[in-house]
């Protein structure tokens, strides 16, 4: 075993069907590696459409009793995984940084952010509230909010726990079922997760989770099987496209969070200091593969320079490293074709006259790494301005006016985050207001938690994740009318 874990049957490499853990019907597996080290670390059982369908029905058949719960109920058991995910987060760090290459202090921040968005929904599964509607005389609306059913999800490798908190905590908290496929990258976060939500005692069949490579088949049941009335994901916006072309012939729900584009426009009249500290950490967070990562970040005119300097100077600082080690500041990234993929954008943009300030090769640590890279010379005609990077590569654009800056925002089909640094109030609203997107950061990056409604515009996705909002999206709303109320 190369994962040393102190529970060590936390490490679990079967799917979980029914309450049960099975292998695949056809005893299909595939292998699980570390990016940091390229070492085999699991192979795990690879389910399809006929394993999935199994999973659909158990999980309509367990929702019956879930749902008539009361949501205090539901809640007591959501806190006691809560409770076990907290006892249990140095091993699921351990299992996300063998499999996902983050540094342990981030993995370990996952772990705790994951189970913020458990406890949180526990709590607000508890104020579904709805509404009486005066109408006639003799009659009244009632509005009733109820579970929306079955709910299937699809959740990326980049964040292998708390995606998947953040989908399954609000769906379990208002009374759905749900079946669950991790990213084959990192499924094993996503079973250990599961095995404590059995040890918590949720009910057999109420959460499955589907690992396998073959998405098409997991995907096409999920998106087919008439009993799922929802759809929800994480990932790519090519494949969220896809997922809603899918969804439509049954006219399912849908939730995507998708890709981003996110600018940070840091103004002359910017705190330096707290701009540079912020795009450290909206760039380079899980090196460079968030969908809310600076993708962009616009510089004005008059402190440019000045930026440069100090930002090239930070990063110059970090330490590329296995993520077990506790002097790696940053990982690598999740595959040697996701590092081919980020380096061919760089060259793209030096062939196009970009300048390289730092970085802008392959890693010496190993074939998924990345150096933190920093390029200025470029403009909105490359790739790095139009495309999502999702890897350790800053791009550092300069802009004269407030207009042209809001101009450069908006020009992307993407509008998941934004930043801005600057002192002036009255700008502060202008350019919130301005800009296209469902997140915006001012004078902060670090925005994520469970408390606010995190997700997109445009082709950045629909529906919010985390806040009281979060629920809307497992919810139904029922209007009753109620009449002849004078007879
Ligand atoms: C994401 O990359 O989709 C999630 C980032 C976050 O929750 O902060």
């Amino acid at each position: 075993m190369t994962i040393q874990l102190n529970d060590s049957t936390l490490l679990k490499t079967q799917a979980y069907i029914d309450g049960q853990w099975v292998d695949g019907d056809k005893g299909e597996t595939f292998a699980v590696t570390n990016p940091a080290t390229g070492e085999h670390l699991a192979d795990v059982a690879s389910v399809g459409a006929d394993e999935t369908r199994r999973a659909i029905i158990a999980a309509e058949k367990a929702m019956v009793s879930w749902k008539a719960l009361p949501a205090k109920t539901r809640s007591e058991l959501l806190e006691r995984w809560y409770s076990l995910i907290i006892d249990n987060q140095e091993d699921l760090a351990v299992l996300m940084t063998a499999e996902q290459g983050k540094p342990l202090f981030e993995s370990r921040g996952e772990v705790a952010y994951g189970a913020s968005f458990i406890k949180w929904f526990a709590e607000e599964g508890k104020r579904v509230y709805g509404d009486i509607i005066p109408s006639t005389a003799d009659r009244r609306g009632v509005v009733v909010k109820q579970p929306v059913g079955v709910v299937a999800a699809i959740t990326p490798w980049n964040f292998p726990n708390a995606m998947i908190a953040r989908k399954v905590a609000p769906a379990l908290a208002v009374g759905c079922a749900m079946v669950l496929k991790p990213a084959a990258e990192t499924p094993l976060s996503a079973l250990a997760l599961v095995e404590l939500a059995n040890r918590a005692g949720l009910p057999a069949g109420l959460f499955s989770v589907l690992p396998g490579i073959n998405a098409q088949a997991i995907g096409g049941e999920m998106t087919s099987n008439t009993i799922v009335k929802k759809v929800t994901f994480t990932g790519s916006t090519p494949v969220g496209k896809l997922l809603m072309k899918q969804c439509a012939d049954t006219v399912k729900r849908t939730s995507m969070e998708l890709g981003g584009n996110a600018p940070v426009i840091i103004f002359d009249d910017a705190d330096l200091d707290a701009a540079v500290a912020g795009v450290l950490v909206a760039k380079y967070r899980n090196s460079g593969q968030t969908c809310i990562c600076a993708n962009r970040i616009l510089v004005q005119e008059g402190i440019y320079d000045a930026f440069i300097e100090k930002f090239a100077a930070a990063v110059k600082g970090f330490r590329v490293g296995n993520g077990m080690d506790a002097d790696s500041t940053h990982g690598p990234v999740i595959t040697e074709k996701a590092a081919t993929e980020i380096h061919a954008k760089v060259q793209s943009a030096v062939a196009e006259g970009a300048t390289v300030v730092i970085g802008g090769q392959a890693g010496s640590q190993g074939a998924c790494f990345y150096e933190p890279t920093i390029l200025t010379n470029v403009t909105d005609k490359m790739r790095v301005f139009r495309e999502e990077i999702f890897g350790p590569v800053a791009p550092v654009f300069k802009f004269s006016t407030e207009e042209q800056a809001i101009a450069m925002a908006n020009d992307t089909q993407f509008g998941l985050a934004a930043y801005l640094y600057t002192e002036n109030m009255g700008r502060v609203w202008r350019v919130s207001e301005g800009i296209d997107y469902g997140m915006v950061g001012v004078n902060e990056t670090a925005i994520s938690s469970e408390v606010i409604p995190f997700g997109g515009m445009k082709e950045s996705g629909q529906g919010r994740e985390g806040s009281k909002y979060g629920l809307d999206d497992y919810l139904e709303t029922k209007y009753i009318c109620i009449g002849g109320l004078n007879r």
